[in-house]
């Protein structure tokens, strides 16, 4: 099964992707963590990207497009994979229609997290991730179960990411609603959009998405 997660920033792609897809062995694609991780790698497209991201800014559809047709590829997507935060222009979703079918495969369901503007940003300024797994938390709505100790896999050093702060959440919002929202229409006229409420907590709205994948 291929899908894609569509949702605001701090929607909780991230965080849905990576339960979703270790229950149904499913590979999570995040075009923003494969970015950070070109950023931190100090390559030609972290180059090109680092000051987009920082702004709260979409990085260029090339630049995206080529990323994630170079990973769809590789041999651990064969039995599918999660789109996190891609495609998020229409032209991206154009081409990643015509890449599907020169691959030869399908995109079976959208699935759209929807969170009021305001939750995000509060989503967004408290959350922490763990610098050795990458497991996200919160500081109010998921914390590890012990204090300042990764539940996945015990490390102790935790980061944040750098555009993780009110003025940038903003744009990004603002690049979300004008930018990504008329995906909802694309996919919608397709019928394989589900949507969920991203409001309720982390286990319910997982529970949503299994109800509607299995619907659709
Ligand atoms: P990206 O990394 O994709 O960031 P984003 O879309 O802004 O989304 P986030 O990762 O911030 O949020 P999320 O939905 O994953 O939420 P999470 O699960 O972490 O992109 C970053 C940048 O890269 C972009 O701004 C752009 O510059 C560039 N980029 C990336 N892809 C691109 C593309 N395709 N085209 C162009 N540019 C691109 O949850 C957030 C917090 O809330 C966590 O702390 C979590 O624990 C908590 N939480 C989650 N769910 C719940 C819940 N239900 N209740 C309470 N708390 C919750
Ligand atoms: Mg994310």
């Amino acid at each position: 099964m291929n899908l894609i997660l569509l949702g605001p920033p701090g929607a909780g792609k991230g965080t849905q992707a990576r339960m979703l897809g270790e229950a149904r062995k499913l590979i999570q694609l995040s075009t923003g963590d494969m970015l950070r991780a070109a950023v931190a790698a100090g390559t030609e497209i972290g180059k090109l990207a680092k000051e987009t991201m920082e702004a709260g800014k979409l990085v260029s559809d090339d630049v995206v497009i080529g990323i994630i047709s170079e990973r769809i590829d590789e041999p651990d997507c064969r039995d599918g994979f999660i789109l996190d935060g891609f495609p998020r222009t229409v032209a991206q979703a154009e081409v990643l229609d015509e890449l599907l079918v020169q691959k030869n495969k399908t995109l079976d369901a959208v699935i759209e997290i929807k969170v009021d503007d305001e939750r995000l940003v509060k989503r967004i300024t408290g959350r922490y991730t763990c610098a050795k797994c990458g497991e996200g938390y919160h500081e109010e709505f998921r914390r590890p179960e012990k204090d300042g100790i990764c539940d996945k896999c015990a490390g102790t050093e935790f980061s944040r990411r750098k555009d993780d702060n009110e003025e940038t959440v903003r744009s990004r919002l603002t690049a979300y609603h004008t930018q990504t929202v008329p995906l909802i229409g694309y996919y919608g006229n397709s019928g394989r959009l589900k949507s969920v409420d991203g409001m309720l907590e982390i286990n319910s709205v997982a529970k949503q998405i299994e109800v509607a994948l299995t619907e659709l």
